[in-house]
């Protein structure tokens, strides 16, 4: 009974507790946690360095389809690659319905993508964007109970938004079957208004993209998403929330008893809308996400929101597209108007260290506080629980241990596809020095220790957050 791997004398973090312990692991999983654990066939002095659970990525899109020429740059290979060197160890993608299409057969599609391909173990959301009566009455019930426990829908985008009636039944179906719906909330006829107005003005460089939303847009959308959500009494999750307008909404729909669950995002704490460019320059692509960095102002908001309880979840929505690139942020090789910049900016690599050094280090939120927000809480969320999220007996192996010192962020120590980060160029006090994935080193802090198809689809239960308080 001698384990596989002991890790001695961490300092384990979880969502609840900090607490020096030994970590016995055997056969992928955490067998103890004590002092003076007996001997392991390998063993790794962690002497005082922080150890948390690895991160669970819930929001990011890998090798989802998209009309050409654009692609994305990262498949389950890279792209999880990426996210095990930047400490995660579970991430949770889409399998994107296309309109037309069955439910089905975009699940089937992105099992496909992902088998023999990922470095870490994956769950799937799906993204409704045809709820038939076929996918309502069929396969949206039975692939739920068959372990895809939770959707996004989208309230903007031509290729995918629902209407609100659409959306009533689909949340209809939530309820039902107890499943978790993520709402990205922008209202989609006041950007397609301003969108041809600033287009009409020859205002198309890319720092337009945050004129044609402003936060009224996501103020408005998320106002509606939270009533359709009363309507139908089932919780929603509000993805990507960028700033002041959205979190008084929640905050509202909180003190009201509803359950409105919300994410947030490392750009709307980092980036602001200059990002896109202070004057007409492409560069300002690289930074085009929905919604869009608002200002410095609202980043404080979202610090706030992430210590008091606001915010449940921290995501990347790493949407992976190269700058220069005919499949990318230049679409056929041409700098475009901003409608036609491939939306979305990469982070999942970024994402915990980031928030670690900015967050725990910095005194803005406590370890277990990150610990939450960015595995724990997740992995509740979507039904992940307790096999994912936390530091326990009869939990896998999945494991970052803290290195502390000083580290620039470049793109060049990044390990996705894409050519460029957002964040290039800051100075961080911390780094993974260590990722462990079902009891494998998959990063040692130097270097990736491969083999694709290591991770394994999970299945997932129901959401099990606990109701909301506040
Ligand atoms: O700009 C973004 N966030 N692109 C990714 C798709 C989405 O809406 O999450
Ligand atoms: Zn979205
Ligand atoms: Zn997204
Ligand atoms: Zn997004």
């Amino acid at each position: 009974s001698e384990f596989d791997l002991v890790i001695r004398q961490a300092r384990v973090a979880t969502a609840s507790d900090c607490f020096e312990a030994d970590i016995g692991i055997r056969d992928g999983r955490i067998e103890a946690l004590g002092a003076a654990l007996a001997k392991g066939r390998q063993e790794i002095d962690a002497a005082g360095r922080v150890v948390t659970p690895g991160g669970v990525d819930a929001h990011c899109h890998l090798d989802q389809s998209m009309p050409p020429p654009l692609r994305m740059a990262d498949d389950f290979e890279s792209g999880t690659r990426s996210a095990a060197c930047g400490g995660t160890t579970t991430v949770i993608p889409f399998a994107a319905q296309e309109k037309g299409q069955s439910l089905r057969a975009a699940v089937d599609d992105y099992h496909r993508r992902a088998e023999g391909k990922a470095h870490i173990d994956y769950a799937f959301h799906m993204i409704v964007s045809d709820p038939t009566p076929t996918v309502l009455n069929d396969d949206l019930p039975s692939l739920i109970r068959a372990g895809y426990t939770s959707f996004k829908v989208y309230m903007t985008y031509d290729d995918l938004k629902l209407d609100d009636g659409q959306i009533l039944d689909v949340l209809s179906v939530a309820r039902e079957e107890g499943a978790m719906a993520m709402i990205h909330a922008e209202n989609a006829d006041c950007i397609e208004w301003l969108s041809k107005r600033l287009e009409a003005a020859g205002r198309i460089a890319p720092r337009f993209h945050a004129h044609s939303r402003p936060m009224l847009v996501e103020r408005e959308a998320t106002h509606r998403a939270i009533a359709l959500s009363e309507l139908v009494d089932v919780p929603i999750l509000v993805v990507h929330v960028s700033g002041r307008e959205a979190v008084e909404q929640i905050r509202w729909a909180r003190a009201h008893g509803l359950q409105v669950h919300a994410e947030t995002c490392p750009q709307y704490l980092f980036l602001t809308a200059e990002d896109l460019g202070i004057d007409d320059s492409y560069k300002g692509a690289r930074c085009v996400c929905s919604p869009p960095p608002r200002d410095k102002g609202n980043q404080e908001v979202i610090w706030n929101g992430l210590n008091d309880g606001l915010f449940t979840i921290f995501s990347s929505d790493h949407a992976p597209f190269r700058f220069d690139d005919p499949e990318g942020k230049k679409p056929g090789g041409q700098e475009v108007p901003f409608r036609h910049i491939p939306n979305g900016i990469p982070g999942l690599e970024t994402r915990l260290p980031l928030l670690y050094s900015e967050g725990v280090l910095k005194g803005r939120i406590t370890l277990s506080k990150f610990v939450e927000l960015t595995s724990t809480n997740p992995a509740k969320a979507y039904g992940l629980h307790p096999r994912k999220g936390t530091i326990a007996p009869g939990s896998d192996a999945d494991l970052v241990m803290w290195d502390e010192g000083e580290f620039e962020l470049t793109n060049a120590r990044l390990h996705h596809a894409v050519d460029y980060t957002p964040y290039e160029g800051m100075k961080l006090k911390a780094w993974p020095g260590l990722t462990l994935a079902g009891g494998e080193v998959v990063w040692d802090g130097s270097n990736f220790h491969p083999r694709a198809g290591r991770g394994r689809f999970l299945s997932c239960g129901t959401p099990s957050l606990r109701p909301q308080s506040r």
